[in-house]
């Protein structure tokens, strides 16, 4: 599997009256052809910033990339391209569905239309073709009755098929990369798993690369390939997805396992909550920015960011418990953990 995306040292903050708030903080990741990433995170540790960043979405000012950062399009830096190929990148080759499609839908044009659109501007083709096209892209994305659907505007469409619509149009233009941005977060338990089950099967079906964000490591697991868990603007631990389901190492990804509920919890009610909240990244800490709400925290943690430890070929984690000294902790999950 080649690899398509490289970001590298990734480094991204906003000029506030405040002060500069840096919301990411020089994280590198790949992303190969025909492959699912999950980005996971609690609210505010980046997901989206790092995603507009490969988007060249970022608002400057108040955004800054910073110097140094790198994000390489089949080995070309995206942060250097111009105008003209910045175009053609974002419609034709990465496509991004963001969390509310009714802000990204056109309230007053048919559905249809609007994915026609899409095609005409990206594929070329005449008016009439495009329609035949958009009609068989909402079939690919199992809404029924599409010829008569596509006639449709968004207000008749419910949630769910809204969200489908969204990314009928963002596959319309044929994209390497989709980059969908908690595209579920809006709907119900039931819409979500059918969406995530449409990702799958449109991945099988057309190989696009996806890169997934969400705060809910729940409905990653039957999707992605490979996860990283951000926080505070740093990746703290990544692997395939059995590695991070059956053997996770950072008592964060412990605490986030624990807030998903499970099937076999003894009392389905009550899930676990992380307590506290992350760091004010207007002055991160020197030290692992987990460390104030970990309880498994020592002093060096507070003292200095623990250094990136290789566990396998494909998972890795940020965490003085790795350090050979570290006093042996078990995970509070009934899987692997640090032993
Ligand atoms: N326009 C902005 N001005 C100032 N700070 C911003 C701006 N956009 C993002 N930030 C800050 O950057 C950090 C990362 O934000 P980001 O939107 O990437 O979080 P996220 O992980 O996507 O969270 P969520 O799950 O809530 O969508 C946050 O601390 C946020 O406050
Ligand atoms: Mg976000």
């Amino acid at each position: 599997m080649g690899k398509i995306l490289e970001v590298k040292k990734l480094k991204v903050s906003y000029h506030t009256y405040a002060g500069e708030v840096q919301s990411v903080r020089g994280i590198s990741f790949d992303l190969n052809e025909n492959e699912t990433l999950a980005v996971v995170g609690e609210s505010g540790c980046g997901k989206s910033v790092t995603a507009k960043s490969i988007m060249r979405l970022i608002q400057t000012p108040p955004g800054e990339i910073k110097q140094g950062s790198e994000i390489l399009f089949n080995g070309k830096d995206i942060l250097k391209m111009q105008d003209e190929e910045l175009r053609k990148l974002r419609g034709g080759q990465i496509s991004m569905i963001f969390q509310d499609p009714m802000t990204s839908l056109n309230p007053t044009m048919k559905i249809g239309k609007q994915i026609a659109e899409s095609i005409m501007i990206h594929r070329g083709l005449n008016a009439k073709d495009a329609f035949a096209e958009a009609v068989k892209m909402l079939e690919t994305v199992n809404i029924p009755n599409s010829d008569k659907r596509a006639n449709q505007y968004p207000h008749q469409f419910s949630g769910g098929m809204r969200q489908r619509a969204m990314i009928a149009i963002a596959l319309a233009c044929d994209p390497k990369i989709l980059i969908a941005d908690e595209p579920t977060t809006a709907l119900d338990v039931t819409i979500q798993a059918q969406i995530m089950d449409l990702m799958k099967d449109l991945q099988d079906k057309l190989g696009t690369a996806i890169i997934l964000i969400t705060h809910d490591l729940g409905i990653v697991a039957s999707v992605a390939h490979r996860i990283q868990v951000m926080y505070s603007g740093l990746i703290i631990e990544r692997g395939k997805t059995e590695e991070i389901f059956k053997n996770p190492q950072h008592p964060y990804t412990w605490g986030l396992l624990l807030s998903v509920p499970r099937l076999d919890a003894v009392n389905k009610d009550v899930l676990y909550s992380l307590n506290g909240t992350p760091p004010d990244l207007l002055k991160p800490p020197v030290g692992c920015p987990f460390a104030a709400r970990c309880e498994y925290a020592m002093a060096i943690c507070n003292e200095s960011m623990p250094e990136e430890t290789k566990l396998s070929e494909t998972h890795s984690v940020s965490c003085w418990l790795q350090h050979p000294m570290a006093p042996k902790v078990k995970s509070p999950l009934n899987v692997g953990g640090a032993e």
